[in-house]
């Protein structure tokens, strides 16, 4: 064989990603299930490189040099493992396989398990940047074995993209590793999605102000801290006129968010390793409540509103406030996700270095920030940090605005506007720095009901209540 990498899968991602392979100068093998889209990307793009196409599987692995690296862009699910189950009777050991589609974590260690069995190296690869990231560098996050990174790993990181000359790709970890991050990226990506809709709501809800001047504000905002891909697209998207109506077209759009299902597992893992998530379980029920059309028709008009209109008076100051307000609760919702990545990498035994995630999220992906770069610094400073949110540098942001943030979620609470993700994000806040908490209490009632036991302040061991008897109290 010839080509230096193959793809397999030739849908707009999987095209996309070949052609980046191509006009990287790599020799590229190509596969669909059908030939129709093979031949289409040959004669619409074959000038951009060398491009190997084949009809059969076989032909395509035999087009390959060896070890063979075949790149998997098909359907989560069913399809990759269809996929999966032609190529492996024409692979020969060492060969390296690389899911990049969005798998769920625990498919890749499955299927991981079983390519190790036979001898091949089975890479899940977390993918993101859209149909433009494929194409022209996308944040890449390769798990699997280091051996095959060791091949594997130079021509991904020649395809990513570039912060600095540094590219948005590192080996993440074994098996489950590079998925699992990617459904955490994306997790993250539905709390930053959600915080700036809860933004828009505010400055819409408080100001009046129309679809175009708060996306001259998120243009604004995108000048300083808060400058990121999706505040960037916001501002584009709200200053985008409806051709067939001549309104604002975010005002011509149904109020229904809809998901394809890495918010829900990375909300289901969260409960799952006890880590509290709360910005994305958020942002993730607030899509569910959307979409719960028989739920909103039934409150609708029958549950009171506020009953004092929001007339705010500084407009400079509120738009302020709701900044802070957004760059606190972003950093809430980052924090928690990095939280949920040592969980798992200290269950599994992944061994995720978190500042390395944060530098090859800063360009390519869908929440590429200017932000990650301090991030990286935080864990560069402090590699096994507990809680992102109270590394120096962020406590002094976030501590920064909090007076801001308060403000925002009281007169949210206030005059009626649902903030779930400001709110909540900023009751975690409150909870993770408080003092004490009342799950003193919590403990008790289990052990008044259930005998479940408690721990003092005062002494170690644990104990319990005769609650019905003498209340005495006996070492458990
Ligand atoms: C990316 C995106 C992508 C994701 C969808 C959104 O990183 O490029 O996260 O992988 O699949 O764009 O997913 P939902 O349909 O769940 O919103």
């Amino acid at each position: 064989g010839i080509a230096q990498i193959g793809v397999t899968g030739l849908a707009v991602m999987g095209r996309n990603l070949a052609r980046n392979f191509a006009r990287n100068g790599f020799t590229v093998a190509v596969h669909n299930r059908s030939w129709e889209k093979t031949a289409s990307l040959v004669a619409e793009h074959g000038d951009e490189g060398t491009f190997v196409p084949s009809e059969s599987v076989a032909d395509f692995v035999a087009s390959l040099e060896r070890p063979r690296k075949v790149v998997v862009m098909v359907k989560a699910g069913a399809a990759t493992d269809a996929v999966i189950d032609e190529l492996v009777p024409f692979l020969e050991e060492g060969d390296i396989v690389v899911d990049a589609g969005n798998a769920h974590f625990p498919d890749t260690v499955r299927r991981e398990n079983a390519l190790r069995a036979q001898g091949l190296h089975f890479v899940g690869s977390g993918v993101s940047g859209g149909e433009e990231g494929a194409l022209l560098g996308p944040s890449i996050m390769p798990g699997g074995t280091r051996e095959s990174y060791a091949s594997l790993g130079p021509i991904l990181e020649t395809i990513a993209a570039k912060v600095d000359g540094v590219p948005c790709c590192t080996y993440v970890g074994p098996d489950g590793a590079g998925h699992f991050v990617k459904m955490v990226h994306n997790g993250i990506e539905y709390a930053d999605m959600q915080l700036i809709a809860e933004a828009y709501d505010l400055l819409k809800q408080g100001l009046g102000a129309s679809a175009a001047e708060i996306g001259e504000i998120f243009a604004e905002w995108n000048t300083g801290d808060l400058e990121s891909f999706l505040i960037e697209i916001t501002a584009d998207v709200l200053q985008h006129v409806d051709a067939a109506t001549g309104s604002a077209f975010v005002d011509v759009v149904l109020d229904q968010a809809e998901q394809k299902g890495t918010g829900r597992w990375t909300v289901q893992n969260g409960l799952d390793l006890g880590v509290p998530i709360t910005g994305i379980a958020e942002a993730t029920f607030a899509r569910a409540l959307s979409g719960g059309v028989a739920q909103r028709e039934a409150a609708r008009g029958v549950l009171p509103a506020a009953t004092t209109p929001w007339e705010v008076t500084d407009r400079d100051a509120f738009v302020e406030d709701v900044r802070l307000a957004l760059y606190a609760s972003k950093v809430v919702a980052y924090s928690q996700g990095f939280d949920q990545i040592a969980a798992a990498s200290e269950q599994f035994g992944w061994d995720i270095d978190r500042g390395a995630m944060a530098r090859i999220w800063r360009g390519g992906c869908i929440i590429r920030a200017r932000f990650l770069n301090r991030i990286t610094e935080a864990y560069e400073r402090a590699p096994h940090l507990p809680l992102l949110l109270a590394d120096e540098y962020f406590a002094g942001a976030v501590g920064n605005g909090v007076a801001a943030w308060r403000r925002i979620v009281a007169g949210a609470a206030l005059h009626g506007v649902p903030t779930p993700a400001f709110s909540s994000s900023l009751a975690y806040y409150d909870g993770v720095r408080a003092e004490r908490l009342p799950a003193a209490l919590i403990q008790a009632q289990r052990d008044f009901f259930g005998a479940h036991t408690y721990r003092r302040t005062d002494r170690d061991g644990s104990f319990h209540t005769l609650w019905s008897g003498d209340r005495t109290e006996q070492d458990a």
